[in-house]
């Protein structure tokens, strides 16, 4: 990773053969080249991000399915076909629906049109869309001109490393895990929340929650089956988030900031599913304190939260490119 921050913009990696990840990506690129098979030859891997992990390897010859925590690394690749089928997809939409719709709009362009509906916010600005797949940075200035890249890894990678390191062998579960704070149920009338405070209730708990590790999800809670202490999860957790999120974002700002220089940034707009997430933001905070950058949450449409940013931009540059 420290090489890749330095060689600047990079058109393809390409792996030696015949090892882990070359199989990887040759299964990218086949799968790619199933999808928009036009391509051919010009799928092209733009980015990677390779985080530490560890994962459960099973014992040769163990009797009961033993498991140990091997070192592995996780990665992400951002993949670049020619053009993806999108005219295609477009007619097919047209058909089933019986509207008109057209192919538009750069993605992290949208999204910055989009985080401008924040109300209080103005240009220049950058924002970060934290998406499932990838981490898009932009800067958008006064005069209509935009930097933008996009990272590969975002909240799916997170996902795949907290089913990974906790054994879960199930993306589900991952994924609330990922979503929600966690608490253990002491008694019928009080439980420690994962921070260490502890919270008393009017009514009497579910018997059912008692003694286990539950995830407070805003409605209700929802017990974990697997055996695991608390505080190992939530290790775990941020570790992953920070894993993914604080490295991409520095990454990514760096590539669009002038001079690359996060410095001479002053306020980032938080956008995308991710963004939603309960300790993410914060954690992104902290870390852009030491460059005086400030940043939040968008609001888009002063109602949606960090959600739908793309899709306000796309509406918003049909409706001005009309009235042009
Ligand atoms: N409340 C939440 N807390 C944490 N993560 C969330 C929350 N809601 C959604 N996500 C995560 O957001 C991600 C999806 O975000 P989004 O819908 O912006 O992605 P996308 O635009 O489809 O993907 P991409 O931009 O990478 O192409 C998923 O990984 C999902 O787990
Ligand atoms: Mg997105």
């Amino acid at each position: 990773m420290a090489d890749l921050a330095e060689v600047g913009e990079i058109r393809d990696i390409a792996c030696e053969w015949y090892t882990n990840v070359g199989n990887m990506f040759r299964r990218i690129r086949r799968g790619m080249g199933e999808v928009d098979k036009e391509s051919g030859s010009n799928i092209c891997v733009t980015d990677i991000l390779a985080v530490d992990t560890l994962a459960p390897v099973v014992i040769s010859g163990a009797l009961a399915g033993e498991t140990c925590l091997e070192k592995a690394v996780g990665i992400a690749a951002m993949v670049r076909t020619e053009k993806l089928p999108m005219e295609e997809i477009a007619a097919r939409l047209r058909q089933e629906l019986g509207v008109r719709v057209a192919v538009a709009g750069v993605e992290a362009v949208m999204a910055s049109l989009g985080a401008l509906t924040t109300p209080g916010v103005a240009m220049p600005m950058a924002i970060l869309d934290m998406g499932g797949g990838s981490t898009d940075a932009a800067v958008l200035y006064p005069d209509g001109r935009a930097e933008l890249t996009h990272q590969a890894g975002a909240g799916e990678l997170v996902t795949m490393l907290i089913e990974i390191e906790l054994g879960l062998r199930d993306h589900g579960i991952a994924e609330q895990i990922k979503r929600y704070p966690l608490a253990k149920v002491e008694s019928l009338f009080h439980m420690r929340m994962e921070n260490g405070q502890m919270a008393f209730v009017e009514e009497s708990i579910d018997p059912r929650f008692y003694g286990r590790v539950v995830m407070l999800t805003g409605e209700g809670m929802i017990r974990l089956e697997q055996d695991i202490p608390m505080e190992k999860i939530v290790q775990v957790r941020r570790e992953a988030k920070r894993k993914v999120f604080v490295t991409n974002a520095l990454r990514a700002l760096k590539k669009v900031a002038p001079d690359h220089d996060l410095k001479r940034l002053s306020n980032v707009v938080l956008v995308g599913g991710s963004a939603e997430d309960f300790e993410i933001p914060d954690m992104l905070m902290e870390e852009f304190a030491n460059y005086r950058i400030v940043c939040g949450r968008g609001n888009i449409r002063g109602s949606e939260g960090p959600r739908n940013a793309v899709a306000t931009g796309l509406v918003l540059s049909y409706i001005g490119e009309r009235q042009w």
